[in-house]
């Protein structure tokens, strides 16, 4: 239930950025599109350059929310008090301040990048670009629904309740247990690393819905007859432990991945938030203080 609210505010949050995002670039539009030469001389100039009290202040929010989101970083290392809530609640948060935070600075530069502020600039979208790279590859080690990282035996007792659940409680034949592991594409894992690796769990994925859907006729045609919820919660049940044996088949190459994967995001990170900090304290100097 908590998670439902969660997932509303969340889808809420996006909502109203993405939708006040879109109603700026309605309104700039024909200034966003004015040469950068021109500019000086149209009449939303004085509201929507970088330092115009429209600008300034999609600057000033947008730099807000790249600030909160390293708060997952603290919370992730039990920083300044914070040790509540679940890390995959606080990574959602992240994600929405990673994704909005730069879209509003975007709106917030009007599109003119120059000086030593555009690597910042540029190095944000790296690490956006690359958060969302690594969003994936944090998927793909099993979690439990708090988001943390399950162990080896929490892995093999959680596949052993699902095998319970399909034979059990389901009667699935040993048949379609082979066909759970074939999908799962487990058995790629031995001959693979690095981006072979992914590549064949990105395509795995991609070939999932389709081959489950193959899974699902085969039962159909099979002689007992399942009634429909039944067969729904077989499925969902399968498709949970077709993906755990394809995480744990892969876990160690994408652990590796994973950590090569913060060894970029990282730097790129920093670099952007010192720039970042240069530019405002530059900024404050010269006196761009917006309303205060
Ligand atoms: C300007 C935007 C962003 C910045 C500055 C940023 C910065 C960071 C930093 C510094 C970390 C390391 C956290 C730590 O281990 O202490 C991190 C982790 C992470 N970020 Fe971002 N990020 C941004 C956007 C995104 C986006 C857009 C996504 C996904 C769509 C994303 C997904 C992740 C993930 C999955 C992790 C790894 C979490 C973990 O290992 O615990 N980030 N980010």
């Amino acid at each position: 239930m908590k998670k439902k609210i969660n997932n509303i505010i969340l889808f809420l949050l996006y909502g109203i950025t993405s939708g006040f995002a879109f109603l700026v670039v309605r309104y700039g539009w024909v200034y966003y599109k004015t040469p950068l030469f021109d500019r000086p001389h149209h009449p939303l100039h004085q509201l929507l350059k970088p330092g115009g009290l429209y600008g300034h202040g999609l600057g000033i929010i947008g730099s807000a929310m790249i600030l909160l989101l390293f708060l997952y970083s603290a919370r992730k290392r039990h920083m300044f008090g914070l040790h509540k809530g679940k890390m995959s609640s606080w990574l959602n948060v992240h994600i929405f301040f990673g994704l909005m935070g730069p879209v509003l600075i975007t709106l917030h530069t009007a599109m003119k990048f120059h000086g030593i502020v555009a690597i910042s600039y540029f190095s944000m979208l790296a690490v956006m670009f690359s958060g969302i790279f690594g969003r994936y590859i944090y998927k793909q080690i099993p979690r439990n629904p708090a988001g943390d990282a399950l162990s080896t035996e929490e892995i093999a007792e959680q596949d052993k309740h699902l095998t319970y659940l399909l034979v059990e409680n389901y009667h699935v034949p040993p048949q379609t247990l082979r066909e759970i592991q074939k999908i799962s594409g487990a058995q790629l894992a031995q001959h693979q690393s690095g981006f072979a690796a992914l590549w064949t769990i990105f395509i795995n994925d991609l070939k999932r819905p389709l081959l489950f859907r193959r899974l699902h006729q085969s039962l159909l045609q099979q002689e007992m007859k399942i009634p429909q919820d039944v067969m729904h919660r077989i499925m969902k049940v399968a498709r949970q432990k077709s993906l755990l044996i394809r995480k744990r088949a892969f876990l160690n190459t994408i652990l590796r991945v994973f950590h090569y994967w913060h060894v970029i995001h990282k730097p790129f990170a920093y670099v952007m938030i010192i720039i970042m900090f240069l530019h405002i304290t530059i900024a404050i100097a010269l006196g761009y203080t917006w309303i205060f």
